[in-house]
């Protein structure tokens, strides 16, 4: 593969999403050629299983099909988009990729580590992200920026605050169970300042 592959994670309200768009934006300026994508999400179909798991009307009881969900429509995006666009030299930034599976379906959920691992070398083959940055916010920030949320409020911006805590404390240990491509980034502050500190890290592990 040619380009290079960033991975952006952490709990809701972390500002993933403003931060990808940022981050692309920074690449092509400095002669990059980068696109930012989405998880779940951004293929046709990976978009309908997004709506099909965002329906209230829809309670899925068994995290492993939860898991499946997502990773058929991680297959799709990284078939139709992502190795694609690499193979042609471009960066993809993904926000949310298999960490959020690990956590949210495997800690949060329940479901085995073993075999959200099982199904990620199937769908995924050897395939990794080159850095994966993890968006660290206090709880009072995720809350207050939850909180602030306006109209299209998600199922899961009304869980109460120790599963906020849960989440934020299970990617602090991934990033150092994966030390090896994962770096913990702090996302308090502005968008700016939070920008800066993930270019910093950029700089640090891909751009020489
Ligand atoms: P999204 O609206 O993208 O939230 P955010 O903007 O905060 O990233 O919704 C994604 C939700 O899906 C989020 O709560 C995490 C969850 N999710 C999983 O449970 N497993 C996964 O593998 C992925 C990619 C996301």
């Amino acid at each position: 593969m040619n380009g290079k592959f960033i991975t952006l994670e952490g709990g809701d309200g972390t500002g993933k999403t403003t931060q990808a768009e940022l981050l692309v934006s920074y690449l092509n300026d400095i002669g990059i050629k980068a696109i930012a994508v989405r998880e779940p999400g951004g293929t046709e179909l990976g978009e309908k299983i997004r709506q099909l798991l965002r329906s209230m009307t829809l309670s899925i009881s068994d995290p492993l099909v939860e898991v499946m969900l997502f990773f058929a429509a991680r297959r799709q995006l990284l078939k139709h988009t992502i190795w694609p666009a690499l193979e042609d030299g471009a960066w993809v930034v993904c926000d949310r990729f298999y960490d959020s599976s690990l956590v949210y379906q495997g800690v949060m959920k329940g479901c085995s580590i073993e075999h959200i691992m099982g199904i990620k070398h199937i769908v995924m083959e050897s395939f990794e992200p080159d850095l994966t940055m993890i968006l660290d916010l206090p709880l009072k920030d995720v809350l207050y920026r939850i909180g602030q949320r306006q109209g299209d409020k998600d199922p899961w911006d009304n869980m109460p605050p120790e599963y906020h805590e849960k989440v934020r404390n299970s990617f602090r240990k991934l990033a150092g169970t994966f030390s090896f491509r994962c770096v913990a980034v702090k996302a308090s502050g502005s968008a700016e300042a939070v920008q800066k500190r993930l270019q910093e890290v950029l700089h640090k592990h891909l751009i020489k």
